[in-house]
């Protein structure tokens, strides 16, 4: 639900376009890559200074795998590079790290990093980060379903309530704003359980080029919307 600020609690993101800024330039798509990193870390500064309290990364999805193997070790090397860059800095502004996806099959270095600063960050209040990293919504649901057998639920012991709490975001508000860069109108298989009642924003701009003033017209645009959550508009109160 949105604050009374305006503010989303939650913005989750699909960081797109990161090899076509490359091309574009002449570049390679491991500095579409780096260049996509650095956005994304002054991105985490710029919404925990407005006060969000949830933000997802959307950095690795399941189907990714498929790419090429020097993209994905670039990708998880840079991710490595970012966590131990990043370490006192999410400490100093007290965001708490958190994965989204199955951390088994990621590279050992990047399980370890991820491991390290998941812990240190453990008691961190201000923000959440969610890196959604070898993640798949549908897989996510499957899981979840796995979890409550295994639990022994059956029939009407089957709930909302009890099936989020299987997810990989069991405990966190589902996304108010979900932005996707790039121009591709798509979710990818991003976050379908949670996804349910977001409001959608999808820029041109490319990842890499999406800075604070990007991030403020995404914003602004959320602000002018009136959610209803299947209301009638009189219903809902604005603001
Ligand atoms: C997003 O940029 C980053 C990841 C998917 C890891 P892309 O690498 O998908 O960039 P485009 O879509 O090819 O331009
Ligand atoms: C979605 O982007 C995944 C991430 C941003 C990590 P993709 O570039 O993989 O999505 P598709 O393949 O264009 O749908
Ligand atoms: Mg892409």
């Amino acid at each position: 639900m949105a604050e009374a600020t305006g503010i989303p609690a939650h913005i989750a993101v699909i960081m797109d376009g990161n090899g076509r800024w490359a091309q574009k330039r002449g570049l390679s798509r491991s500095e579409g890559h780096r260049a996509g990193t650095r956005t994304a870390k002054a991105l985490v500064t710029r919404c925990r200074e407005l006060g969000v309290r949830h933000l997802t990364l959307y950095t690795f999805s399941r189907e990714n795998w498929s790419r090429p193997k020097d993209e994905v070790g670039l990708i998880f090397d840079l991710l490595v590079e970012y966590l131990r860059g990043e370490l006192q800095s999410l400490l100093d502004q007290d965001i708490r790290l958190t994965v989204l996806g199955e951390l088994a099959d990621l590279p050992f270095v990047a399980r370890q990093v991820l491991s390290m600063v998941m812990e240190k960050t453990a008691g961190c209040r201000s923000m959440t980060l969610n890196l959604a990293l070898n993640y798949s919504g549908r897989e996510e649901i499957l899981r979840a379903c796995r979890g409550l057998a295994e639990k022994g639920l059956r029939g009407a012991e089957i709930t909302e309530a009890a099936f989020v709490q299987e997810l990989y975001t069991a405990g966190q508000p589902d996304p108010d704003l979900i932005i996707r860069t790039s121009g591709e109108l798509r979710l990818s298989n991003y976050l379908l359980f949670q996804a349910a009642y977001a409001e959608f924003y999808f820029t041109e701009t490319l990842w890499p080029d999406f800075d604070a003033a990007e991030l403020e017209r995404a914003l602004a645009d959320y602000q002018s919307r009136q959610r209803r959550f299947g209301k009638t508009g009189e219903q809902v109160l604005p603001g």
